[in-house]
Protein backbone atom coordinates (compact mmCIF):
# COMPACT_ATOMS: atom_id res chain seq x y z
CA UNK A 1 0.00 0.00 0.00
CA UNK A 2 1.22 3.43 -1.19
CA UNK A 3 0.52 5.31 2.50
CA UNK A 4 3.54 3.11 3.89
CA UNK A 5 5.53 5.12 1.13
CA UNK A 6 4.19 8.55 1.43
CA UNK A 7 3.41 8.82 5.40
CA UNK A 8 6.23 8.93 8.05
CA UNK A 9 4.38 7.39 10.52
CA UNK A 10 0.99 5.79 9.24
CA UNK A 11 -2.07 6.69 12.41
CA UNK A 12 -4.62 3.57 12.62
CA UNK A 13 -7.14 3.26 14.22
CA UNK A 14 -7.31 -0.20 15.19
CA UNK A 15 -9.70 -3.09 14.50
CA UNK A 16 -12.46 -3.42 17.26
CA UNK A 17 -15.81 -5.39 17.58
CA UNK A 18 -18.78 -3.47 18.09
CA UNK A 19 -16.99 -0.54 17.91
CA UNK A 20 -15.24 0.47 14.62
CA UNK A 21 -18.20 0.76 12.18
CA UNK A 22 -18.62 2.81 9.19
CA UNK A 23 -19.68 6.37 11.87
CA UNK A 24 -16.88 5.75 13.77
CA UNK A 25 -14.14 5.07 10.89
CA UNK A 26 -15.50 8.81 9.45
CA UNK A 27 -14.89 10.35 12.89
CA UNK A 28 -11.60 9.49 13.55
CA UNK A 29 -10.73 9.82 9.95
CA UNK A 30 -11.51 13.63 10.58
CA UNK A 31 -9.40 13.78 13.10
CA UNK A 32 -5.66 12.72 11.36
CA UNK A 33 -6.75 9.25 11.01
CA UNK A 34 -4.50 8.04 8.16
CA UNK A 35 -5.64 4.10 7.93
CA UNK A 36 -9.19 2.58 9.65
CA UNK A 37 -10.31 -0.94 10.34
CA UNK A 38 -13.46 -2.53 10.33
CA UNK A 39 -14.00 -4.75 13.14
CA UNK A 40 -13.18 -8.66 13.07
CA UNK A 41 -15.85 -10.31 10.93
CA UNK A 42 -16.25 -14.19 11.24
CA UNK A 43 -14.39 -15.51 7.52
CA UNK A 44 -16.28 -18.41 7.33
CA UNK A 45 -19.78 -16.59 7.78
CA UNK A 46 -19.14 -14.18 5.47
CA UNK A 47 -18.50 -16.58 2.69
CA UNK A 48 -21.09 -18.77 3.48
CA UNK A 49 -24.30 -15.87 3.72
CA UNK A 50 -25.63 -12.81 1.86
CA UNK A 51 -27.34 -12.16 5.56
CA UNK A 52 -23.55 -11.97 7.32
CA UNK A 53 -22.17 -10.35 4.67
CA UNK A 54 -25.04 -7.31 4.80
CA UNK A 55 -24.84 -7.18 8.77
CA UNK A 56 -21.05 -7.10 9.19
CA UNK A 57 -19.93 -4.80 6.67
CA UNK A 58 -20.79 -1.56 5.48
CA UNK A 59 -19.28 1.09 4.17
CA UNK A 60 -19.25 3.97 1.82
CA UNK A 61 -17.14 5.75 -1.18
CA UNK A 62 -15.76 8.27 1.80
CA UNK A 63 -14.96 5.73 4.54
CA UNK A 64 -11.12 5.14 2.76
CA UNK A 65 -8.53 3.91 3.21
CA UNK A 66 -9.84 1.08 4.68
CA UNK A 67 -8.68 -2.60 5.53
CA UNK A 68 -11.25 -4.86 6.64
CA UNK A 69 -10.24 -7.48 8.76
CA UNK A 70 -11.33 -11.43 9.14
CA UNK A 71 -10.91 -14.00 11.23
CA UNK A 72 -10.09 -17.48 9.90
CA UNK A 73 -9.11 -21.03 10.19
CA UNK A 74 -9.82 -21.72 6.58
CA UNK A 75 -8.00 -20.32 4.23
CA UNK A 76 -10.66 -20.46 1.31
CA UNK A 77 -12.94 -18.49 3.67
CA UNK A 78 -10.48 -15.68 3.98
CA UNK A 79 -9.28 -15.57 0.62
CA UNK A 80 -12.44 -16.11 -1.07
CA UNK A 81 -13.85 -13.39 1.68
CA UNK A 82 -10.98 -11.02 0.44
CA UNK A 83 -12.07 -11.17 -2.93
CA UNK A 84 -15.92 -9.96 -2.03
CA UNK A 85 -14.71 -7.19 -0.19
CA UNK A 86 -11.81 -6.29 -2.69
CA UNK A 87 -13.91 -3.56 -4.45
CA UNK A 88 -15.11 -1.96 -1.46
CA UNK A 89 -11.66 -1.20 0.63
CA UNK A 90 -7.94 -1.07 0.52
CA UNK A 91 -6.94 -4.77 1.85
CA UNK A 92 -7.83 -7.10 4.11
CA UNK A 93 -6.15 -8.16 7.60
CA UNK A 94 -6.10 -11.61 9.41
CA UNK A 95 -6.53 -11.53 13.04
CA UNK A 96 -3.86 -13.66 14.86
CA UNK A 97 -3.99 -11.87 18.12
CA UNK A 98 -7.45 -11.93 19.54
CA UNK A 99 -7.15 -13.69 22.76
CA UNK A 100 -10.57 -14.95 24.03
CA UNK A 101 -11.21 -18.44 24.77
CA UNK A 102 -14.18 -18.80 22.41
CA UNK A 103 -12.04 -17.58 19.65
CA UNK A 104 -8.83 -20.12 20.61
CA UNK A 105 -11.34 -22.69 20.39
CA UNK A 106 -12.95 -21.79 17.13
CA UNK A 107 -9.11 -21.94 16.03
CA UNK A 108 -8.85 -18.59 15.19
CA UNK A 109 -7.37 -15.41 16.19
CA UNK A 110 -3.76 -15.99 18.75
CA UNK A 111 -3.54 -18.86 18.21
CA UNK A 112 -2.37 -19.09 14.78
CA UNK A 113 0.81 -17.60 16.38
CA UNK A 114 2.15 -20.77 16.26
CA UNK A 115 0.48 -22.03 13.18
CA UNK A 116 3.35 -20.25 10.70
CA UNK A 117 1.98 -22.47 7.99
CA UNK A 118 -1.39 -21.70 8.39
CA UNK A 119 -0.87 -17.92 8.35
CA UNK A 120 1.54 -18.05 5.05
CA UNK A 121 -0.58 -20.13 3.04
CA UNK A 122 -4.00 -17.45 4.03
CA UNK A 123 -1.88 -14.80 2.59
CA UNK A 124 -0.47 -16.25 -0.65
CA UNK A 125 -3.93 -17.65 -1.22
CA UNK A 126 -5.28 -14.23 -0.84
CA UNK A 127 -2.67 -12.75 -2.94
CA UNK A 128 -3.12 -14.98 -5.94
CA UNK A 129 -7.03 -14.11 -5.79
CA UNK A 130 -7.79 -10.75 -5.48
CA UNK A 131 -6.75 -8.77 -8.85
CA UNK A 132 -5.52 -5.78 -7.55
CA UNK A 133 -1.88 -5.76 -6.62
CA UNK A 134 -1.72 -2.69 -4.89
CA UNK A 135 -4.65 -4.46 -2.47
CA UNK A 136 -3.11 -4.97 0.90
CA UNK A 137 -3.13 -8.05 2.41
CA UNK A 138 -1.81 -7.78 6.65
CA UNK A 139 -1.45 -9.77 9.49
CA UNK A 140 -2.26 -8.57 12.89
CA UNK A 141 0.03 -10.77 15.71
CA UNK A 142 0.86 -10.97 19.39
CA UNK A 143 4.22 -11.65 20.41
CA UNK A 144 5.76 -14.75 21.98
CA UNK A 145 7.66 -15.42 25.48
CA UNK A 146 10.54 -16.44 22.71
CA UNK A 147 10.72 -13.45 19.93
CA UNK A 148 12.80 -15.15 17.55
CA UNK A 149 9.31 -17.36 17.52
CA UNK A 150 7.40 -14.57 16.51
CA UNK A 151 10.47 -12.70 14.05
CA UNK A 152 10.34 -16.55 12.03
CA UNK A 153 6.64 -16.54 12.12
CA UNK A 154 6.86 -12.77 10.85
CA UNK A 155 9.31 -13.79 8.36
CA UNK A 156 7.55 -16.71 6.52
CA UNK A 157 4.54 -13.79 6.49
CA UNK A 158 7.10 -11.42 4.81
CA UNK A 159 7.80 -14.47 2.48
CA UNK A 160 4.09 -15.17 1.54
CA UNK A 161 3.27 -11.59 -0.20
CA UNK A 162 1.95 -9.80 3.31
CA UNK A 163 2.09 -5.90 2.61
CA UNK A 164 2.69 -5.19 6.15
CA UNK A 165 2.08 -7.06 9.71
CA UNK A 166 1.13 -5.53 12.83
CA UNK A 167 2.34 -6.51 16.20
CA UNK A 168 0.51 -5.56 19.28
CA UNK A 169 3.26 -5.98 21.59
CA UNK A 170 1.92 -8.49 24.59
CA UNK A 171 2.09 -12.92 24.25
CA UNK A 172 -1.20 -14.14 24.25
CA UNK A 173 -1.58 -14.31 28.13
CA UNK A 174 -0.97 -10.79 28.36
CA UNK A 175 -3.42 -8.44 29.81
CA UNK A 176 -2.52 -4.91 31.37
CA UNK A 177 0.97 -5.45 31.42
CA UNK A 178 3.28 -3.31 29.56
CA UNK A 179 3.45 -3.43 25.85
CA UNK A 180 6.80 -4.49 24.62
CA UNK A 181 8.70 -2.25 22.20
CA UNK A 182 12.03 -3.45 22.30
CA UNK A 183 10.20 -6.89 20.72
CA UNK A 184 8.58 -5.11 18.39
CA UNK A 185 11.41 -3.49 17.57
CA UNK A 186 13.19 -5.93 17.07
CA UNK A 187 11.05 -7.78 14.57
CA UNK A 188 11.15 -4.34 12.48
CA UNK A 189 14.39 -4.15 12.40
CA UNK A 190 13.92 -8.55 10.95
CA UNK A 191 11.50 -7.63 8.21
CA UNK A 192 11.86 -5.28 5.04
CA UNK A 193 7.92 -4.66 4.91
CA UNK A 194 6.46 -1.60 7.49
CA UNK A 195 5.88 -3.32 10.68
CA UNK A 196 2.96 -1.06 12.88
CA UNK A 197 3.11 -1.39 16.40
CA UNK A 198 0.73 -1.36 18.63
CA UNK A 199 -0.66 -1.19 22.57
CA UNK A 200 -1.18 1.47 24.87
CA UNK A 201 -0.77 4.25 22.95
CA UNK A 202 -3.21 6.80 23.60
CA UNK A 203 -1.66 10.36 22.96
CA UNK A 204 0.11 11.47 20.12
CA UNK A 205 3.35 12.28 22.27
CA UNK A 206 2.63 8.28 22.87
CA UNK A 207 2.92 8.02 18.87
CA UNK A 208 6.05 10.18 18.55
CA UNK A 209 7.37 7.88 21.39
CA UNK A 210 6.72 4.89 20.15
CA UNK A 211 7.59 5.52 16.75
CA UNK A 212 11.12 6.81 17.67
CA UNK A 213 12.06 3.68 20.04
CA UNK A 214 10.18 1.17 17.40
CA UNK A 215 11.53 2.44 13.82
CA UNK A 216 8.17 1.58 12.89
CA UNK A 217 6.15 2.69 9.67
CA UNK A 218 2.74 3.15 11.22
CA UNK A 219 1.48 2.98 14.70
CA UNK A 220 -2.32 1.64 15.80
CA UNK A 221 -4.33 2.82 18.83
CA UNK A 222 -8.21 1.22 20.17
CA UNK A 223 -8.65 1.94 23.53
CA UNK A 224 -7.06 5.16 22.97
CA UNK A 225 -8.89 6.22 19.95
CA UNK A 226 -12.29 5.38 21.86
CA UNK A 227 -11.50 7.28 24.46
CA UNK A 228 -10.18 10.28 22.40
CA UNK A 229 -11.42 9.83 18.61
CA UNK A 230 -9.44 13.33 17.95
CA UNK A 231 -5.90 12.18 19.99
CA UNK A 232 -4.10 11.66 16.32
CA UNK A 233 -4.71 15.08 15.77
CA UNK A 234 -3.12 15.88 19.03
CA UNK A 235 -5.86 16.94 21.28
CA UNK A 236 -5.18 15.28 24.92
CA UNK A 237 -8.87 14.41 25.53
CA UNK A 238 -12.16 14.90 23.41
CA UNK A 239 -13.20 18.13 22.12
CA UNK A 240 -16.20 19.22 22.25
CA UNK A 241 -16.72 19.88 18.54
CA UNK A 242 -15.19 15.87 18.28
CA UNK A 243 -18.44 15.07 20.38
CA UNK A 244 -20.88 17.46 18.45
CA UNK A 245 -19.51 15.53 15.28
CA UNK A 246 -20.03 12.87 16.43
CA UNK A 247 -23.79 13.27 17.34
CA UNK A 248 -24.43 14.86 14.04
CA UNK A 249 -22.49 11.91 11.79
CA UNK A 250 -24.45 9.04 14.21
CA UNK A 251 -27.73 10.63 13.04
CA UNK A 252 -26.68 11.16 9.24
CA UNK A 253 -25.70 7.42 9.34
CA UNK A 254 -27.72 5.96 11.36
CA UNK A 255 -26.23 4.14 14.54
CA UNK A 256 -27.35 1.49 17.02
CA UNK A 257 -28.22 3.52 19.69
CA UNK A 258 -26.53 1.33 22.14
CA UNK A 259 -23.46 1.77 19.92
CA UNK A 260 -23.67 5.48 19.91
CA UNK A 261 -24.25 5.79 23.68
CA UNK A 262 -21.09 3.98 24.46
CA UNK A 263 -19.01 5.94 22.01
CA UNK A 264 -20.35 8.86 23.93
CA UNK A 265 -19.71 7.13 27.10
CA UNK A 266 -15.88 6.68 26.49
CA UNK A 267 -15.57 10.12 25.09
CA UNK A 268 -17.12 11.69 27.90
CA UNK A 269 -15.63 9.75 30.76
CA UNK A 270 -12.59 12.27 31.18
CA UNK A 271 -14.54 15.55 30.28
CA UNK A 272 -17.56 15.72 32.65
CA UNK A 273 -17.71 16.11 36.65
CA UNK A 274 -18.54 12.81 38.20
CA UNK A 275 -22.75 14.01 38.93
CA UNK A 276 -23.22 14.20 35.25
CA UNK A 277 -21.13 11.52 34.06
CA UNK A 278 -23.35 9.15 36.65
CA UNK A 279 -26.76 10.80 35.03
CA UNK A 280 -26.08 10.63 31.36
CA UNK A 281 -24.01 7.19 31.78
CA UNK A 282 -26.87 5.85 34.02
CA UNK A 283 -29.09 5.45 30.67
CA UNK A 284 -26.95 2.92 29.78
CA UNK A 285 -28.90 -0.50 28.59
CA UNK A 286 -26.30 -2.76 28.40
CA UNK A 287 -23.35 -3.99 30.58
CA UNK A 288 -19.98 -4.25 28.70
CA UNK A 289 -16.61 -4.75 30.48
CA UNK A 290 -15.05 -1.36 30.34
CA UNK A 291 -14.19 1.09 33.37
CA UNK A 292 -16.77 3.52 32.79
CA UNK A 293 -19.65 1.31 31.77
CA UNK A 294 -18.80 -1.02 35.29
CA UNK A 295 -19.88 2.57 37.14
CA UNK A 296 -22.91 2.37 35.09
CA UNK A 297 -23.74 -1.06 36.60
CA UNK A 298 -23.14 0.97 39.79
CA UNK A 299 -25.13 3.37 39.55
CA UNK A 300 -27.94 1.33 37.62
CA UNK A 301 -27.98 -1.20 40.42
CA UNK A 302 -28.71 1.73 43.00
CA UNK A 303 -31.56 2.91 40.43
CA UNK A 304 -33.02 -0.43 40.77
CA UNK A 305 -33.00 -0.71 44.36
CA UNK A 306 -34.35 2.68 44.53
CA UNK A 307 -36.54 2.11 41.92
CA UNK A 308 -38.04 -1.64 43.57
CA UNK A 309 -38.01 0.21 47.14
CA UNK A 310 -40.37 2.79 45.91
CA UNK A 311 -42.14 0.62 44.35
CA UNK A 312 -42.73 -1.51 47.06
CA UNK A 313 -43.31 1.33 49.71
CA UNK A 314 -46.25 2.39 47.34
CA UNK A 315 -47.75 -1.45 46.94
CA UNK A 316 -47.77 -1.42 50.78
CA UNK A 317 -49.27 1.85 51.82
CA UNK A 318 -51.58 0.91 48.88
CA UNK A 319 -52.64 -2.39 50.86
CA UNK A 320 -53.01 -0.68 54.23
CA UNK A 321 -55.42 2.21 52.35
CA UNK A 322 -57.81 -0.84 51.00
CA UNK A 323 -57.45 -3.25 54.38
CA UNK A 324 -58.84 0.56 56.02
CA UNK A 325 -61.33 0.66 53.83
CA UNK A 326 -62.74 -2.81 54.07
CA UNK A 327 -62.38 -2.46 57.60
CA UNK A 328 -64.97 0.47 57.56
CA UNK A 329 -67.16 -1.09 55.38
CA UNK A 330 -67.22 -3.85 57.51
CA UNK A 331 -68.06 -1.99 60.58
CA UNK A 332 -70.19 0.29 58.87
CA UNK A 333 -72.47 -3.32 57.85
CA UNK A 334 -72.54 -4.70 61.24
CA UNK A 335 -73.52 -1.40 62.89
CA UNK A 336 -76.54 -1.51 60.16
CA UNK A 337 -76.97 -4.92 60.87
CA UNK A 338 -77.21 -3.96 64.79
CA UNK A 339 -79.82 -1.02 64.47
CA UNK A 340 -82.15 -3.09 62.70
CA UNK A 341 -82.15 -5.54 65.09
CA UNK A 342 -82.71 -3.13 67.56
CA UNK A 343 -85.18 -1.69 65.97
CA UNK A 344 -86.68 -4.76 65.14
CA UNK A 345 -87.11 -5.71 68.66
CA UNK A 346 -88.92 -1.96 69.56
CA UNK A 347 -90.80 -0.85 66.77
CA UNK A 348 -93.67 -2.81 65.45
CA UNK A 349 -93.64 -4.16 61.92
CA UNK A 350 -95.66 -2.52 59.41
CA UNK A 351 -98.22 -4.84 59.46
CA UNK A 352 -98.32 -4.66 63.23
CA UNK A 353 -98.91 -1.12 63.15
CA UNK A 354 -101.59 -0.94 60.27
CA UNK A 355 -103.69 -3.64 62.17
CA UNK A 356 -103.44 -1.42 65.36
CA UNK A 357 -104.54 1.98 62.96
CA UNK A 358 -107.12 0.19 61.90
CA UNK A 359 -108.20 -1.63 65.65
CA UNK A 360 -108.07 2.25 66.33
CA UNK A 361 -110.40 3.53 63.73
CA UNK A 362 -113.03 0.87 64.34
CA UNK A 363 -113.14 1.57 67.89
CA UNK A 364 -114.02 5.27 66.97
CA UNK A 365 -116.03 4.20 63.95
CA UNK A 366 -117.99 2.05 66.27
CA UNK A 367 -118.30 4.91 69.10
CA UNK A 368 -119.46 6.84 66.37
CA UNK A 369 -122.23 4.52 65.36
CA UNK A 370 -120.28 3.30 61.66
CA UNK A 371 -117.93 0.48 60.57
CA UNK A 372 -114.64 1.21 60.16
CA UNK A 373 -113.74 2.58 56.52
CA UNK A 374 -112.67 0.37 53.63
CA UNK A 375 -109.55 1.97 52.92
CA UNK A 376 -108.24 0.71 56.70
CA UNK A 377 -109.09 -2.66 56.21
CA UNK A 378 -106.18 -5.14 55.83
CA UNK A 379 -106.52 -7.27 53.30
C1 LIG B 1 -13.39 -2.89 22.34
C2 LIG B 1 -12.23 -3.58 21.65
C3 LIG B 1 -12.46 -4.38 20.55
C4 LIG B 1 -11.40 -5.02 19.90
N1 LIG B 1 -11.65 -5.75 18.77
C5 LIG B 1 -10.60 -6.24 18.05
C6 LIG B 1 -10.80 -6.83 16.78
O1 LIG B 1 -11.94 -6.90 16.27
N2 LIG B 1 -9.71 -7.31 16.11
C7 LIG B 1 -8.45 -7.22 16.63
O2 LIG B 1 -7.50 -7.65 15.98
N3 LIG B 1 -8.23 -6.65 17.82
C8 LIG B 1 -9.26 -6.14 18.53
N4 LIG B 1 -9.03 -5.49 19.71
C9 LIG B 1 -7.65 -5.33 20.17
C10 LIG B 1 -7.11 -3.98 19.67
O3 LIG B 1 -7.15 -3.89 18.28
C11 LIG B 1 -5.68 -3.76 20.16
O4 LIG B 1 -4.83 -4.72 19.61
C12 LIG B 1 -5.56 -3.81 21.68
O5 LIG B 1 -6.66 -3.20 22.32
C13 LIG B 1 -4.28 -3.09 22.16
O6 LIG B 1 -4.28 -1.76 21.70
P1 LIG B 1 -4.64 -0.50 22.66
O7 LIG B 1 -3.70 -0.55 23.83
O8 LIG B 1 -4.44 0.70 21.81
O9 LIG B 1 -6.04 -0.67 23.12
C14 LIG B 1 -10.08 -4.87 20.38
C15 LIG B 1 -9.85 -4.07 21.50
C16 LIG B 1 -10.91 -3.41 22.12
C17 LIG B 1 -10.64 -2.53 23.31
Amino acid sequence: MDLFENVNCVKICAPMVRYSKLPFRLLVKDYGCDLMYSPMIMADSFYNSQKARDNEFITSEDDRPLIVQFAANQSIHFSESARMVEKYCNGVDLNCGCPQKWAIKEGIGACLINNPEFVADVVKQTRMKVSNPNFSVSVKIRIHEDISQTVDLCRQIQAAGASYITVHGRTRTQKGEPVNLEAISTISKSLSIPVVANGDIKTLDDVNRVHEITGCKGVMSARGMLENPAMYAGYTSTPLQCVSDWVRISLERGTPFTTFHHHLIYMLDKLLPRFSRAVIFGYSEEIIPSKPLRRVSGFGCLKVLLVAGSGMYLGAQIAIRMDDRRRLQVEAAERRLQQQETRGLKEPSRLESKQKEMEKYSRIAQERGGEAPMKWQVG
